[in-house]
């Protein structure tokens, strides 16, 4: 039979326990603000992302991935890991309200620093200071930790990040707090609209230096071997779209749990797709959706989350 409707969302094509939705936090109260890079994402204060947490668990999300967006930057990114940091605050209430869910935090500097590197840099060489970064990623980490969080998730590519904050969590007693590894980070243009959102773009340089080289594979299976090695207990290839390859290789390579994290340009994209007629939100998402299940992702890290929860709510 010819179908006239419209393919309505398949239902098979993916589950909401395997997405992972973004959330932005700040200081406030009442607030939701526009992020007009990536329409349909805001800024919260932490009272309204908690209301927000309660919408999405309505329509069955459970697995939230938190993003701090600091009032103040400094050299050192010290908002990142002092005292009830802004992520620790909002991951402490959201625990506090809703035992059902989990809770992944990001863990790095580039939101935080006043240079908008993702490590500590050398006033002098303007290099990373390797050892250092790792010590303030550790800090970060830990206080997310005792907040609450079941997950961490560094994301600032420094060498051996994972295993400094397995460390620092077992010492310090969070032997339950497992940690999602940005494994094969791309040094990509994908993540423009993203670092509007914090104003986090570097002030100078690039991140060529510690994000990976989009030219060659052979050093993303390797920091995905790396990171397995020293205990990630989830893995990740981002972005996604451009690098599905990379995604069905490293499912293929290794029998661990995997995220692709479809990012800000790949969802801004669609969004302008949407506004300029090209093509119908919902089909397109299920498309995108549906490839990067088909590469091999365990789950999916999208800002298209929610749409797709109602999407499947409504049927
Ligand atoms: C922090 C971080 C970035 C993203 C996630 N964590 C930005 C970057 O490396 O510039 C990008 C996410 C997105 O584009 O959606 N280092």
């Amino acid at each position: 039979m010819l179908r006239t409707k419209k393919t309505r969302p398949r239902k098979g094509s993916v589950s909401i326990d395997e997405l992972i939705y973004p959330l932005f936090v700040k200081r406030g109260i009442g607030l939701r603000e526009d992020i007009p890079s990536m329409p349909g994402v805001f800024r919260f204060s932490p009272d309204i992302l908690v209301q927000e947490v309660s919408e999405l668990e309505k329509v069955g999300l459970r697995r939230f991935l938190v993003f701090g967006v600091p009032d103040e930057k400094d050299w050192q990114g010290s908002n990142a890991y002092k005292e009830n940091n802004i992520v620790s605050e909002s991951v402490y209430s959201l625990k506090a309200r809703f035992s059902n869910i989990s809770i992944i935090t990001d863990v790095c500097l580039c939101a935080y620093t006043s240079h908008g590197h993702c490590g500590v840099v050398n006033r002098g060489s303007k290099t990373i200071d390797n050892l250092a970064t790792l010590e303030l990623l550790a800090n970060m980490a830990l206080s997310h930790a005792q907040a609450g969080a079941d997950f961490v998730a560094p994301s600032a590519m420094a060498k051996n990040q994972v295993k400094a904050i397995r460390s620092a969590l077992d010492e310090n007693g969070y032997t339950q707090t497992k940690i999602l590894g940005y494994s094969a980070k791309f040094a990509s243009n994908f993540y423009g609209p993203f670092r509007a959102v914090a104003n986090s773009a570097p002030k100078f340089g690039d991140r060529r230096g510690y994000q990976l080289d989009y030219t060659k594979s052979e050093s993303a299976l390797a920091k995905i071997k790396q990171d397995i090695k020293e205990g990630a207990d989830i893995v990740m290839v981002k972005p996604s779209l451009a690098y599905l390859d990379i995604v069905r290789d490293v499912k293929n390579k290794f029998n661990h749990p995997l995220a692709v994290y479809n990012v800000s340009g790949e969802y801004a994209a669609v969004k302008d797709g949407v506004k300029n007629g090209f093509w119908d939100e919902r089909e397109i998402v299920f498309e995108i959706i549906s490839s990067i299940k088909r590469a091999g992702a365990d789950f999916i890290i999208t800002y298209h989350a929610k749409d797709i929860a109602s999407w499947l709510k409504r049927g």
